[in-house]
């Protein structure tokens, strides 16, 4: 029967008895070289299944039992081979759910319990999630609701010393070692594809994995933020459906693609205990590729990561890589009142197809306070099929300065002014001279219609033009 623990479900069995194994691999499609945790709920018990127990074995039961800790022990004879599978070792744990503590008891003391997932699936932290995967191939679930951790043990290899940790959870490296010195970790644990097998015979298989593609992109939060923008604007424009994995705190910086968030950047434990339940959320989603940011590999930042990696298959992008392939960000276009030619290109500008995402805006240089547009320009915009809406003008300020933000005016007037105001002004190019157009764009102001009609061609060649170029920057990659 499946139970709750304080890490995951685990699916419980008698641990002495080698047909209980076989069931437990048959009811999860678990490889039986995968050996299972056999859980206690007494310190002395441990005793009848282990020898050569170390004196550090104690001193970390003191501190961390009952808790979230395996450790490795040489098996006495008494532990069927089919429970480790095969292996002379034998993990052991004792859960502090009270709920597992009282099953093990009931039960005669040795509980095998692999976490109560179909293998290679996120583990499970809700009975429903066990529900999911196991339902009608085991006898029954205890529910005893949410899991208070969300993460699996950590697996400590007792066999060696210094002890080496196979497997990192919610009991760090640095909490052991304030207790016992020095603590080892299995190079398998973090590094990607360096050929070694890992020791903990569970950690080779690709593991937590939700349906869809999952890619961990990597850099500093902006970074990550800026490039899961852009994986997620491509997968849509090729007709896909993206997911995110994004925190409390970057969750606002999304607008396209299934977000969702994870916990809180300020407290990983939040993190730690909902990436299993959003990894299985996804696959009901049905997104084709998934997204996610990653986490500061202290802590229980390390499980964390751990986990992430084996759910991606490894798979992870720099950030940088893809964020510096964005020339600009944002496109800004100023006119002397932003109430005709400036709306009218941002609007046009608007509908075309691009590699990347733009902000884009218009502004004008002198704008007392908010205007409505010129009727002439709606008009001409409306006999195109398009309106500026209920635009009112923006004054420029020197929020539209930066780095990666192209700032296009309609005249030469504008420029000299915005380099005359703004010191660190960069990136400011008449429309023409930015697309390499000689004549500059007409200025219908005070004109009849037909000049602003004119003037909306004018525009409109130089907008395409202006795609072309922008597209330009990303052409061939990505
Ligand atoms: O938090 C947990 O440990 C959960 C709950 C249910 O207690 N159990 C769990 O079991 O995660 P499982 O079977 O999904 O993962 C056990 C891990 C695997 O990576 C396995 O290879 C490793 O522990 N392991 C078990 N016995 C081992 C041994 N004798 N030597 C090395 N690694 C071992
Ligand atoms: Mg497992």
């Amino acid at each position: 029967m499946a139970f709750p623990t304080e890490t995951v479900y685990g699916l419980g069995a008698n641990a002495l008895d080698e047909e209980a194994a076989r069931k437990t691999y048959a009811a999860k499609g678990r490889p039986s070289d995968n050996p299972l945790i056999v859980h206690i709920a007494e310190y002395e018990d441990l005793k009848q299944i282990a020898v050569d127990i170390p004196a550090s074995a104690k001193v970390l039961a003191g501190r961390f039992w009952p808790g979230p800790l395996t450790m490795v022990f040489k098996k006495d004879a008494k532990v069927p081979y089919g429970t480790t599978g095969g292996l002379d070792t034998v993990a052991v744990r004792m859960p502090s759910d009270l709920v597992a503590r009282e099953l093990i008891l009931a039960s005669g003391g040795f509980v095998s319990a692999p976490s109560a997932n179909t293998s290679g699936r996120p583990s499970p932290t809700r009975a429903e999630h066990v529900e999911e995967d196991l339902s009608g191939k085991i006898d029954m679930i205890l529910d005893g609701g949410s899991v208070e951790i969300g993460l699996e043990s950590t697996v400590l290899d007792m066999t060696v010393d210094p002890p080496v940790i196979l497997r990192p959870g919610a009991v760090t490296v640095g909490m052991l070692e304030k207790v016992i010195g020095m603590v080892g970790i299995d190079e398998t644990v973090l590094g990607a594809e360096n050929g070694k097998v890992p020791k903990a015979p569970g950690m080779k298989y690709r593991h937590y994995a939700p349906n869809a593609k999952l890619t961990i992109v990597e850099g500093n939060i902006r970074e990550e933020v800026l490039a899961i923008r852009q994986l997620v604007y491509d997968a849509v424009n090729h007709g896909k459906k993206a997911g995110i994995i994004a925190t409390g705190e970057t969750l606002h910086y999304y607008s396209n693609g299934v977000i969702k968030v994870v916990g809180s950047r300020e407290d990983e434990r939040t993190i730690a205990k909902n990436l299993f339940a959003v990894l299985r959320e996804f696959d009901g989603e049905g997104v084709d590729e998934i997204y996610s940011e990653s986490f500061a590999m202290r802590g229980i930042g390390n499980a964390i990561m751990n986990r992430l990696d084996k759910a991606a298959g490894h798979l992870r992008l720099p950030a940088a890589e893809i964020v510096r392939r964005q020339k600009y960000r944002r496109i800004v276009f100023v006119s002397q009142s932003d109430t005709c030619r400036g709306p009218m290109a941002a609007a046009i500008l608007r509908q075309k197809r691009f590699r990347q995402e733009y902000v884009i805006d218009s502004r004008g240089m002198v704008v007392l306070f908010p205007e409505p547009v010129n009727p002439k320009a709606e008009a001409v915009m409306r006999s195109n099929g398009m309106t500026l809406g209920g635009y009112t003008s923006i004054p420029f300020s020197e929020t539209e300065i930066a780095d990666d933000i192209l700032v296009l005016t309609m005249d030469e007037a504008q420029k000299h002014k915005v380099f005359a105001e703004y010191e660190e002004a960069v990136s400011i190019y008449t429309l023409n001279e930015f697309v390499g157009e000689d004549e500059p764009l007409l200025n219908p102001y005070g004109m009849p219609l037909n000049i602003y009609g004119l003037c909306y061609e004018n525009i409109s060649m130089l907008m395409d033009k202006l795609t072309k170029k922008l597209n330009s920057y990303t052409e061939g990659e990505g």
